[in-house]
């Protein structure tokens, strides 16, 4: 086996080399942390004291660095891990876009596109997916994840890991990455890195379920959050790793993130590095990413007998059966292949993967009978966002070279060569300089139709880019009012990386398309659905907010003991000057078509409940439609909330259609964790399918003994 393998090499290893193993360090160019001198980097790789890098990429730079490795004593060869977070050369949409499209298919599929240019350009290793869930969309980091539901988030994270780790035809096979564990995404106030501050149950309940399942489903690593969980940095959590090993049985290994060893002592939890070392390397991380804590901590450590050194060989035994795993002992250049990098990459392919993609997560908002539109003579297109190139991929797109991604403004000249179109900004996406709206006004005026394209920066959302004020910035909104003022033939397409506030635009816009970043085929994918080519059919995975004093507002919350009415002074728990319910619920989306439901036939059977659903589309276009089923416990050992996903089927119907389909929810996926541990959760509950979390078409209650 390949442990058997790593440990006939651990034999033959000093001390030195074996903490070699456990450390890893970023390349020379791109830097996703603040920068720590760790020495003469290639001198060390020669030494045997780097296990593996980060943000080294292309068949030329990681051959470099392979090549100094096997100048080393025992000649290991090295690990490259790349945050390929959504596409490496082929941009796919952020991620919380394909969360949008609740399409495992298709999220599967650009996974794959993303491993194969990955593994094909020197990479073994993607820190995706991020599994957090979240409910504040001030967090910055919101855009890399699955969105608010817990079991969507596990039905995402399985289609990722899957799809990034399956391995090809050719041997070649890529490592996911399970992050960040756990519950960074419920940092206070949404400001990240913050302090993290939950309950057992809501910890269980709803951060961790996606992190089993990634266990389950064989993810090859782990990679710590920042926070603190219960007083704990998560990069030396033992109660997480005990959870993790023990209970998940998980057996791969633990990558910490980007210092995070060392910070423990900024948290105010290590006393020094030698402590934070110890602290990290028996709570179970693997590898410090950044930190050179374990490189220049650990060997003390184990010379003075504070950390064995069977925990030592433990952890550089996980980095070696990995190595042997990728087949690195056999070939260590063997993801180095120009000609595989020269001909895989950003193919016509894997462009049109990603074109599905992009088209399946946009969701339609709003429509006035106005979209699908047939494009006209004269045509206004306004915004700051129209032909902004780098701005269609979003942030984390570590490994894109140069601009390739089609804008909304070229989409539309190559596909509409005899239509006459104008481009006017009409402002900036930050700033409050109205110079450029007259213009814009009078070419919306002049023209047939118009299509606005506003939202928020690239940079505004990803890693260290929280904001306390998510409304649209600057003056784009007011922009958008004064257009719709002057021609009611316009539609607002809003880009940005989380879900943002704009009031007056839902009010006032007759029809919006929420585009989030779509990445190197956005704009064609934003024109093929404008034009009805591709009936919209993504649903919202993170409730909207109406206002910043609501967040964090999301479907799944409690009932508590005087649920909200709304009436004014009744001592109910609302808000007297705003509403409690978000501008667009979680699973909202419209299409260009209409979907009608039969009764349901719902019944108890031995391990499950089934689900029969007839649907019928009784529009005029084909189309997708989302079965959403939710649950609600009524009462027991502890409260539940108001309603949880548990079900969702992606249905194409051609129109005209009529199909049953049928559901089956696990009475295991009812189970929670309430006062002491995980209950079975036998009782009263309602079953309710709706088309979003707020407009439930039918209920039925049923009682549920397992
Ligand atoms: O993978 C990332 C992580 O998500 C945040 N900090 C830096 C890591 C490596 O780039």
């Amino acid at each position: 086996s390949y442990e058997t393998k790593a440990d006939s090499i651990i034999r033959l290893m000093s001390l030195d080399e074996k903490i070699g193993q456990l450390n890893q360090i970023t390349g020379f160019q791109m830097a996703t942390g603040p920068i720590t001198d760790s020495g003469d980097k290639r001198k060390l790789i020669k030494e045997g004291k780097i296990g593996s890098m980060l943000n080294v990429c292309g068949e030329y730079a990681t051959r470099s660095m392979q090549e100094l490795a096997m100048q080393s004593r025992l000649h290991i060869p090295l690990l490259f891990g790349l945050d390929v977070i959504h596409g490496y050369r082929t941009v796919f949409p952020i991620p919380l876009a394909m969360a949008s499209s609740f399409d495992t298919e298709a999220i599967w599929q650009s996974c794959r596109v993303s491993a194969r240019e990955s593994v094909v350009s020197g990479i073994h290793w993607t820190f995706s997916p991020m599994l957090d869930v979240a409910r504040d969309p001030r967090w910055g980091r919101v855009m890399e994840g699955p969105g608010e539901d817990t079991y969507w988030a596990c039905e995402m994270g399985k289609a990722m890991i899957n799809g990034y780790q399956q391995p090809f035809d050719d041997g070649l096979q890529l490592m996911a990455c399970a992050k960040h564990f756990a519950a960074y995404g419920a940092a206070i106030g949404g400001r990240d890195y913050n302090t993290v501050d939950i309950s057992m149950q809501t910890l269980h309940n709803v951060y961790l379920p996606p992190f089993k399942v990634a266990a389950e489903n064989g993810v090859a690593s782990f990679m710590c959050s920042f926070n603190e969980i219960n007083g704990v940095p998560s990069s030396g959590n033992a109660y997480l790793y005990d959870l993790l090993y023990k209970q998940w049985g998980y057996k791969g290994l633990v990558v910490s993130d980007w210092a995070s060893i060392w910070e423990m002592v900024v948290h105010g939890y290590s006393k020094d590095r030698e402590m934070a070392a110890m602290q990290a390397i028996q709570a179970g991380v693997t590898i410090d990413m950044e930190s050179n804590v374990y490189s220049d901590q650990l060997k003390k450590l184990v010379e003075t007998g504070k950390v064995s050194e069977a925990t030592l060989n433990e952890a550089v035994r996980k980095v070696l059966v990995q190595k042997y795993q990728l087949g690195l002992f056999d070939d260590p250049y063997r993801y180095c292949n120009s000609q595989k990098e020269a001909d895989e990459i950003l193919t016509d392919s894997h462009r049109k993967t990603a074109y599905e993609m992009a088209c399946k997560s946009i969701i339609l908002l709003k429509n006035n009978s106005l979209l699908p539109v047939k494009i006209p003579q004269k045509v206004a297109v306004i915004g700051p966002l129209a032909n902004f190139q780098r701005a269609m991929d979003g942030n984390w797109t570590v490994a894109t070279e140069t601009d390739v991604a089609v804008t909304l403004l070229e989409a539309l000249k190559n596909k509409f060569p005899q239509t006459e179109i104008t481009f006017i900004e009409g402002c900036s996406i930050s700033g409050n300089d109205r110079s450029g709206f007259p213009a814009a006004i009078k070419s919306a005026k002049e023209s047939d139709l118009v299509i606005l394209a506003l939202g928020e920066n690239w940079g505004m959302s990803g890693e260290a880019r929280s904001r306390g004020d998510i409304h649209i910035p600057g003056v784009q909104e007011e922009l958008a009012c004064e257009i719709y003022k002057v021609n009611k033939k316009c539609i607002t397409l809003l880009m940005g990386g989380r879900p943002l506030i704009f009031n007056q635009i839902a009010e006032k816009a007759p029809a919006i398309l929420y585009t989030w970043f779509l990445g190197t085929e956005a704009g064609n994918a934003m024109v093929d659905v404008i034009t009805g080519k591709y009936n919209p059919s993504a649903r919202v995975p993170m409730s909207f907010p109406k206002h910043i004093g609501q967040i964090p507002v999301y479907y799944n919350y409690k009932n508590t003991g005087r649920p909200a009415v709304d009436k004014e002074g009744n001592y109910s728990s609302r808000y007297i000057d705003i509403d409690n319910k978000p501008q667009y619920p979680f699973g909202y989306g419209l299409s260009y078509t209409t979907f009608e439901y039969g009764q349901p036939d719902i019944s108890i059977e031995e391990k499950f409940i089934s689900v029969d659903i007839p649907i019928y589309n009784s529009g005029l276009m084909d189309g997708h439609e989302l079965i959403q089923i939710y649950t609600r416990k009524w009462w027991g050992e502890s409260t539940r909330p108001v309603k949880e996903l548990k079900a969702v089927e992606n249905v194409f119907l051609k129109k005209g259609e009529k199909r049953t389909i049928q559901l089956k929810i696990p009475f295991d996926r009812l189970a929670y964790y309430g006062q002491s541990g995980w209950e079975k959760a036998d009782g009263d509950y309602t079953i309710m399918i709706g088309r979003n979390a707020e407009d439930i078409i039918f209920r039925k209650n049923i009682k549920v003994n397992f």
